[in-house]
């Protein structure tokens, strides 16, 4: 049977909100978490579509608000299948944020999600693979390998750091930080 391969082009998504009262924080701010969601939902969409079922979000990577995004602002997200594994898939999510009064647009961050596509017994499941007609879709493709490399080397050395740390709070390791060590009573 021949395999199946879709264009990047297929399942990319826009999706585009406004930004209301209720989504403000204290600061009068758009709350991290109502981004979080709709990026979710975006990266959802795209990837079952790409996938052509159901799919879970994995992992998500590089969550950096590099702007704060204020009401009345029109946040719109675009999202596209960077890179395909077996049943995985790098979805990148690129969030720009528009003021009309002001005519500006911000860069607001650009995040990563792995999603899973699974099957109706809810086991991972083989995905289309990814055809790609843009050097640009190349270097996506290119940089998500790469990034899976760096997080798989970056968990494994935490794993080792963690073994090793010798929780001595009267050693110097904690001498420059800006903490005390008061133990509790039980
Ligand atoms: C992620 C999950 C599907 C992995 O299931 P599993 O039975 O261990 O399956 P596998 O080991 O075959 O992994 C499936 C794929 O997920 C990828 N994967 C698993 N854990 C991962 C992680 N932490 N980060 C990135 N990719 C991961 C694997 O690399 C594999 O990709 P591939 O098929 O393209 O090679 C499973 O742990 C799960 O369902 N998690 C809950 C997801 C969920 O419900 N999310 C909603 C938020 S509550």
């Amino acid at each position: 049977m021949e395999e199946d391969y879709k264009e990047v082009r297929y399942s990319q998504t826009t999706v585009s909100e406004l930004m209301i009262p209720a989504y403000a924080n204290f600061g009068g701010k758009i709350h991290g978490g109502i981004l979080l969601s709709l990026m979710d939902k975006v990266a959802y969409a795209c990837a079952s579509k790409h996938a052509g079922n159901y799919c879970v979000t994995v992992s998500v990577d590089n969550v950096d608000f590099l702007e704060p995004v204020e009401v009345g602002e029109m946040v719109t997200m675009y999202a596209s299948v960077n890179y395909v594994g077996k049943s995985s898939m790098i979805v990148g999510i690129k969030v720009i944020a528009e003021d009309f009064k002001k005519g500006t647009v911000k860069h607001t961050n650009t995040s990563y999600f792995t999603m899973v596509a699974k099957n109706e017994n809810g086991k991972p499941t083989q995905v289309p693979g990814l055809i790609l007609e843009r050097k640009e879709e190349v270097k996506r493709f290119l940089e998500a390998i790469k990034r899976k490399e760096l997080k798989n080397s970056y968990k494994k050395e935490m794993q080792a750091v963690r073994i090793k740390l010798l929780v001595e709070p009267e050693s110097n390791m904690l001498k420059n930080e800006r903490c005390i060590f008061r133990e509790a009573e039980r």
